[in-house]
């Protein structure tokens, strides 16, 4: 089997694996992570193109609907997947990956010797922040029934609004890049969330 064969079953894979999940984790998520992710690998060149391919494909798969929320049950089936596709080179990384990559409190000093999650975790935490990260948030924050914003959380950093969730997460984002190249792309999209907050208190407190 060659390598478009594999990219296109493992496409497959994760988009069977996605359906049904929150519209967060959908498959336009993935592909904007794999371009990212691409995109730092092949200015810094810290990873095999191909395993950076594979791995931000996967990233997501664990979390969803494969057995009720028992991720080594998940971790079985995508072991078995990769096995089943002649990429067992390459199975122990990817898994890796899928289990450190959503750990919010991972830094790179957690995890030294892993470029290759450094590459699809900055990719990943990119997509949390700019433009992108503002809509994933607010429909994140829809679909829980949140309300958009609780005057005062901005400073207590316990947030359940969606603002609050720039506090506690969004704003954070930006010193946790792994990557030079990653850690460029989240100053540009910081500034979108400064800027969209600035406007956003300006229009709630107008008038006051
Ligand atoms: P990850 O991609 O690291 O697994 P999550 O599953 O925590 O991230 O979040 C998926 C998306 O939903 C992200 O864009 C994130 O910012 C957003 N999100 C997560 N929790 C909240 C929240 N409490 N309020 C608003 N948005 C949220
Ligand atoms: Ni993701």
């Amino acid at each position: 089997m060659n390598r478009d064969e594999q990219i296109s079953l493992t496409e497959e894979f994760v988009r069977q694996n996605l359906k049904g999940y929150d519209s967060g984790h959908d498959w336009w998520h993935i592909v904007r992570v794999r371009k990212l992710a691409s995109f730092i690998n092949d200015m810094e060149l810290l990873a095999d193109p191909f395993t950076v391919d594979i791995a931000a494909l996967l990233h997501d798969t664990a979390d969803s609907k494969f057995a009720d929320g028992d991720n080594e049950q998940s971790y079985l089936r995508i072991r078995d997947f990769l096995d089943s596709k002649g990429m067992s080179d390459i199975r122990d990384q990817v898994i890796h990956v899928i289990k450190n990559v959503s750990f919010s409190s991972k830094h790179k000093k957690d995890n030294p010797d892993d470029p290759l999650l450094w590459v699809v975790q900055d990719a990943d935490r990119l997509d949390a922040i700019g433009a992108i990260g503002i809509a994933r948030a607010f429909n994140y924050g829809g679909f829980r029934n949140n309300p958009i914003y609780f005057p005062g959380e901005e400073s207590e950093n316990t947030g359940i609004s969606t603002i609050g969730h720039f506090y506690d997460k969004l704003l954070k984002l930006k010193e946790m890049m792994n990557t030079t190249t990653g850690h460029k792309i989240a100053e540009e999209r910081h500034e979108i969330l400064e800027k969209f907050l600035e406007q956003f208190y300006g229009e709630w407190y107008f008038g006051s």
